[in-house]
């Protein structure tokens, strides 16, 4: 590799050689020291030197020379190589050429003619420290930018991976739940209907025992009757889980089906007030002496989007009950005191629309939030709870319609779920269940083809 250069520029050849002999003196082992007796001159050399690949650390110049003048060639070869330093070497210069070789060309120091040689050599020495130094910590940098965007690479490829790997997974857990699903609601469909004739059956039989009451012994009469209560109680309870198990296996299927609809401009606002009423209208009827306060707070510019209504109504009528369930809960605890609170808030952003739905209730508990969305997560033990509501509205919001859903909640005070929905114009969502199975409604038939055969032959 050949030697980096300092350049010397100086239109008084004495001075010239006088100046390269003392750098080839204290520096000619590491540098070529080399010369121009113009501006122009110097400027074309170093275009050569630099075409070549030699480096320029240092240009040492006078400033006054015929033609180019000292400043105006170092703002020259400032604008294209700016790491090169500048040394003003001059008997003559004037404040105003300095104040514009400093503020335009960056000029690194001021030696005045006729220079101490230890002054000179001290001054390049330090020049060409600094400017290895500048050179080291440029090249650092640009390696830690290289190695930055790598790293930003690799992150944003692994999480691409990622959620291809938890894309399949999830399509192929789709197509497996929707298959057993359908196997399990076949043989469930006889149990359920088996035991609902059951119950019938020892009811006809208690009647015929009844009647016959004068013919048998009251010992043997009061056993056939506890057999009978026993034979009633075992088919009712098997009627009931079996109509928990069938509605586990609804919801599952839903899951893996995803969206049930069709895209279509809808108003927000509007869809949400439906979902607040019919989920309270629900409320109420199942227990009329509870009542809670709504707050709502629409957004009045909020324009209409484009998405699967059924679908994003079901979202808000999983919440909502959720959030009257919370709210029951802490009810049911501290009693009077306590007034039951949800608030429902609509917010229209410049590329997307913000729900929050917030409740007053029971909050969160820590050991479920981290799997809160995940299927079958429930902390209920009454009746028909499946534990499949937000993982379905997460299905939903997510993948069916490329949004967020959040949640904020502080154990024994509040619970927070927001939505935020992209206003880009949204894709028919492909769920892994139709993937499968082909449109929902083959599914569906299929279905109804399958529980038509379960029905069990009734007694003649
Ligand atoms: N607003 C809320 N306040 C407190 N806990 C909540 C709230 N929403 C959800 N949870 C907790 O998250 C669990 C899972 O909710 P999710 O809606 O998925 O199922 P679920 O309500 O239990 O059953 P399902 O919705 O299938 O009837 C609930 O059992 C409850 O413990
Ligand atoms: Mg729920």
């Amino acid at each position: 590799m050949k030697k980096p250069v300092i350049l010397c520029v100086d239109d008084e050849i004495v001075i010239l050689t006088s100046l390269r002999d003392q750098l080839i003196y204290h520096l000619g082992n590491d540098y070529t020291i080399e010369i121009a007796e113009s501006g122009e001159e110097a400027l074309e050399a170093l275009g050569e030197f630099l075409e070549e690949g030699i480096e320029v650390p240092l240009i040492i110049t006078d400033q006054i020379m015929p033609g180019m003048k000292g400043d105006e060639m170092l703002i020259k070869i400032h604008s294209r190589y700016p790491h090169a330093l500048k040394i003003f070497l001059t008997g003559q210069a004037d404040a105003n050429a300095v104040g514009n070789a400093v503020n335009r060309a960056n000029l690194y120091r001021y030696i005045s003619k006729p220079w101490d040689e230890a002054d000179l050599r001290l001054t390049v020495t330090k020049a060409l420290y600094s400017y290895s130094q500048e050179k080291q910590l440029s090249e650092q940098n640009e390696l830690l930018e290289k190695l930055y965007a790598q790293a930003r690479q690799e992150i944003a490829e692994r999480k691409t991976r990622d959620q291809l790997i938890i894309q399949e997974k999830m399509a192929s857990l789709g197509m497996l739940t929707a298959g057993i699903a359908h196997e399990i609601k076949n043989p469930l469909n006889f149990i359920n209907s088996f035991a609902a004739l059951s119950v019938d059956l020892v009811r006809e039989l208690d009647e015929i025992t009844a009647s016959q009451k004068t013919n048998i012994s009251p010992d043997a009469y009061a056993k056939a009757s506890q057999i009978m209560n026993d034979l009633k109680f075992n088919a009712t309870s098997i009627h009931d889980e079996g109509k928990r198990a069938d509605s586990i296996i609804r919801s599952m299927l839903l899951h893996s089906h995803g969206t049930t609809g069709h895209i279509r401009e809808t108003d927000m606002n509007d869809l949400l007030g439906e979902a607040v009423n019919l989920a309270y209208y629900s409320m109420r009827s199942k227990d009329a002496y509870f009542d809670i306060n709504i707050d709502t707070d629409y957004d009045p510019s909020t324009e209409m989007m484009k998405i699967v209504p059924q679908d994003i109504s079901r979202v808000f009528v999983n919440l909502i009950n959720n959030a009257y369930y919370a709210m029951r809960e802490k009810k049911e605890k501290i009693g009077p005191g306590y007034t039951p609170t949800m608030d429902v808030i609509t917010e229209n952003l410049r590329d997307s629309m913000k729900i929050r739905i917030r409740d007053n209730g029971v909050g969160i508990s820590r050991k479920i939030l981290p799997i809160i969305f995940d299927p079958f997560v429930t902390t209920k033990t009454e009746g028909e709870r499946t534990g499949l509501g937000l993982s379905i509205s997460y299905d939903i919001i997510v993948r069916g319609h490329q949004g967020t859903i959040e949640v904020d909640t502080k154990e024994g005070e509040y619970a927070e779920f927001i939505i935020s929905l992209p206003k880009t114009e949204l894709r028919q969502a492909q769920t892994p269940g139709q993937a499968q199975t082909g449109t929902g409604s083959d599914t569906e038939n299929r279905e109804l083809i399958r529980y038509s055969e379960a029905l069990p032959k009734m007694r003649t």
